[in-house]
């Protein structure tokens, strides 16, 4: 199996490719995915916390659980929530836990992409998943979820960090 990377890993900040193979390994990709993110009382993980420069991540929360392949955001509510956040690339150095703290995201988004077999995926979402949603999507792009604190706030976390 594929290993968990953290913070100051540079496959964290450089953004994905695009999916253009839907082939087994594609499918074995996501399988290991959710058994990674599972191993890790994860809530979501994006192909670039294992390694993999490619878009996609698999999710589970809130009793919604998939995978998006190549996704696409829209925000539907831009209304700025303000909840805890953690991420599983952003463990303390002590407990080898995610840090969390209060993160700013929109109330709702839409993402629309394809699944392993190249079937299209649309889903709307509200509050925890709208939330996990952006966060994946970051890691997309090469962002992690401190990037969205204020300079202070992102300090305090980062010094935590192995
Ligand atoms: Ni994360």
């Amino acid at each position: 199996m594929r290993e968990l990377r953290y913070v100051g890993d540079p496959v964290l900040r450089t953004p994905a490719e695009p999916v253009t193979e839907f082939d087994r390994e594609l499918r074995r990709l996501v399988d290991e995915m959710f058994a990674i993110m599972y191993q890790a009382d994860g809530v979501g993980l994006a192909g670039p916390q294992i390694g993999v420069g490619l878009r996609l991540f698999v999710y589970d929360i809130s009793k919604r659980k998939g995978h998006v392949i190549n996704p696409e955001l829209t925000i539907d509510d831009p209304e700025e929530v303000v909840e805890e956040e953690g991420c599983l690339s952003v463990p303390g150095k002590e407990t080898g836990t995610p840090l969390y703290a209060p993160t700013p995201r929109a109330a709702g988004v839409t993402v629309r992409g394809v699944d392993k077999l190249g079937r299209p995926v649309t889903v709307k979402a509200r509050g925890m998943l709208a939330r996990c949603f952006q966060h994946e999507f970051d890691h997309l792009e090469g962002k992690l979820y401190v990037d969205r604190l204020s300079k202070d706030e992102r300090r305090k976390i980062l010094l935590q960090t192995p």
